[in-house]
């Protein structure tokens, strides 16, 4: 499963690039507007740090504006993603830039009949957000396995990348569900190595390692 982190704060991704783990990055334009930067520079910059897929979103509602927006981002470096939004002008923006061989990514997907319609516009990616399905009492979960299943039925070509992924919980279920990629905050990101078992005996080997008074190099 390839991991993404959802983030335009070059801090914050620089501190998870540095892992050697993160394969992609996601914008949106709640992300740009917190990192207070203009989204041309904070871009560019992140396709310098990270090498892999990385989101950038559209603002225009209509196909027009979404071309021309989406030509623009995808200017910025071969590794812009298209990010366009879950309707007939985003998935008709879908297709064009799929057939101009320009990577897709379309969002706000909250079901499986969108998740196939991206899928028939040739989207790379298709982005369920279980987080807030969760916040609307039904399991975001419950999505993903149903667009696995469809998926597999259809033989679809898009990537499932799961998005609004809140929690530990989340990527677990996600891998579990062997979907494709998951795109996370930084910080749930930097906290999935944790385990209190770890730290402990971790402890313990370095103070009886100390008590040795080897050297192993
Ligand atoms: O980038 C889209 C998605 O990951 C947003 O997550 O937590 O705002 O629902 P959230």
């Amino acid at each position: 499963m390839k991991f993404f982190i959802d983030t335009a704060d070059m801090a914050l991704l620089t501190k998870c690039a540095d892992t050697g783990l993160v394969d992609g990055v996601t914008t949106n334009p709640t992300l740009i507007r917190q990192s207070g930067r203009n989204i041309h520079e904070v871009i560019g910059e992140i396709c310098a740090l990270v090498d892999g897929p990385i989101s950038a979103e559209v603002a225009a509602m209509d196909f027009e504006g979404m071309k021309s927006e989406g030509l623009a981002l995808s200017k910025i470096h071969p590794n812009v993603t298209v990010k366009l939004p879950m309707t007939w002008d985003g998935l008709k923006a879908c297709r064009f830039f799929s057939d101009k061989g320009i990577k897709t990514n379309v969002t706000l997907c909250f079901s499986v009949n969108q998740a196939v319609l991206a899928a028939k516009a040739g989207a790379t990616f298709v982005s369920p957000f279980i987080g807030r399905l969760d916040d609307q009492v039904s399991d975001g979960m419950d999505l993903i396995h149903d667009i696995v299943e469809a998926y597999v039925a259809i033989d679809a070509q898009t990537n499932i990348l799961g998005a609004s992924v809140r929690t530990p919980l989340h990527v677990k279920q996600c891998a579990m569900a062997g979907i494709q990629a998951i795109t996370i905050p930084p910080a749930l990101f930097l906290k999935l190595i944790e385990h209190p078992l770890t730290k402990a005996g971790l402890d313990t080997f370095a103070a009886d390692w100390a008590s040795t008074g080897q050297k192993i190099a």
